[in-house]
């Protein structure tokens, strides 16, 4: 059976996409996916940016084909303490990832275990 990661990368490959837009490629997950598939690719750019940037990401993901997002708060321990940066980043900084999917026609992925958490 294929994991998570072989889908990912047979997605990629099926849709033939040029420019990926990567979110949350610090994090733990994302910088493993960075390292792994996009860091060796000598049109690899690192960009400091807040998804919940409406205008911001829209810029990016005109010049890109897919979004990856692997931006999020994390820690349930922590949303409980102050689950307004969750409410933020979780439902409005997602809404503006799929916002600029919809108007730019992209394909879009998302981890969600914490975000229903
Ligand atoms: N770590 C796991 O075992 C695991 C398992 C299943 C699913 N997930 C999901 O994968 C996703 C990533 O998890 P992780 O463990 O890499 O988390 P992480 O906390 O290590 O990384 C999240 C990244 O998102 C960034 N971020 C937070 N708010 C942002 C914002 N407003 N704009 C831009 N970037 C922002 C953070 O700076 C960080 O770099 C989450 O949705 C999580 O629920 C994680």
């Amino acid at each position: 059976m294929a994991s998570g990661r072989d889908s990912l990368i047979y997605a990629i490959k099926s849709f033939k996409v040029k420019k990926i837009l990567v979110t949350g490629g610090a994090g733990f997950i994302g910088s493993a996916f960075i390292r792994n598939y996009l860091k060796n690719n000598p049109n690899y750019t690192f960009v400091k940016e807040d998804i919940r940037n409406l205008d911001k990401i829209d810029d990016l993901a005109k010049n890109s084909d897919v979004i990856i997002n692997f931006a999020a708060e994390t820690h349930v321990d922590r949303s409980i303490a102050n689950p307004l940066p969750f409410i933020e980043t979780n439902i409005l900084g997602t809404y503006s990832l799929l916002e600029a999917t919809r108007k730019h026609d992209h394909l879009f992925m998302t981890l969600c275990d914490q975000k229903n958490g």
